[in-house]
């Protein structure tokens, strides 16, 4: 159980083609990201690193944040401080521009600049029990099997580590559920394939979500993967869910 990007035939070609499109989309991410989410997507990783502020206040703890694209949340967690917190994502592309970021932010604030890291989230290059929490945003719908990334994230995370997935949902089928999903499968896909100049990527977005686990058996796989007191709440007319547990 995990994505299917049109075309793919194994978890391997389907990670391939993942990762493909977001080495392709990484010039264009940020600005696609804050137009077509309407700005909402700042709000959304600042109510999620408030979450994990008993976490980020402790300066011994170490924050991995998967799938970390251009670095948006990891530098949010950063911030918050004094935690440390390093970014890993499989598209280089994404991960120069999370570095450019950061060195900008640690040239305002003085604070350090953080390590971003090219790694595969099914298979990471980090010791058992290395961090206090890790987080992923819009991230972990891309994965080429769900199981296995909560697994794995269990297998770095300390025992009484916590796991926080920011991720998209269908909204219920509402008059407003409606209208969302009109904007999400008709609008969306044409504006981000204009201004990225790759209309398969955003073809891919609203199949993908409407294709990921609901909340609830989101909630299911966690617990099944070891997690306890899994959580889920659901943000903005249930258009975005934060899940979190703990190993
Ligand atoms: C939609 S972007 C989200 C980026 C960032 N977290 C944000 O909130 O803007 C999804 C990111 O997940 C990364 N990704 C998807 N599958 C991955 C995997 N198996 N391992 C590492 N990164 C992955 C992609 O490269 C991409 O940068």
């Amino acid at each position: 159980m995990g994505t299917l990007p049109d075309g793919a035939v194994s978890e391997a070609d389907a990670s391939s083609k993942v990762r493909q499109m977001f080495t392709q989309i990484a010039p264009r991410y940020d600005l696609l990201n804050h137009v077509l989410s309407l700005q909402l997507d700042r709000m959304w990783r600042a109510r999620t690193t408030r979450r994990l502020a008993p976490i980020l206040n402790r300066p011994d703890a170490l924050v991995l944040d998967l799938c970390c694209g251009t670095g948006d949340l990891a530098l949010a967690l950063a911030r918050h401080g004094p935690a440390r917190v390093i970014g890993a994502d499989f598209a280089h592309p994404m991960l120069l521009r999370a570095r450019e970021k950061s060195a900008r932010q640690s040239a305002a604030t003085g604070q350090a600049p953080l390590h971003f890291l090219e790694a595969d989230a099914l298979c990471l290059p980090f010791a058992d029990g290395s961090f206090d929490a890790v987080t992923t945003a819009f991230g972990f719908r891309n994965l080429a099997n769900y199981q296995d990334g909560l697994l794995e994230i269990r297998r770095v995370l300390k025992p009484g580590g916590q796991i926080a997935v920011l991720e998209f949902t269908e909204p219920p089928d509402t008059l407003l559920g409606r209208s969302y999903r009109w904007y999400f499968r008709e609008v969306l896909p044409r504006i981000g394939g204009v201004l990225s100049g790759d209309s398969a990527a955003y073809k891919y977005l609203p199949q993908s979500v409407s294709r990921f686990l609901r909340p609830e058996e989101l909630s299911a796989l966690m617990r099944a993967a070891g997690y306890r007191d899994v959580q889920h709440a659901a943000w903005t007319f249930s258009t975005v869910c934060l899940h979190v547990g703990v190993k």
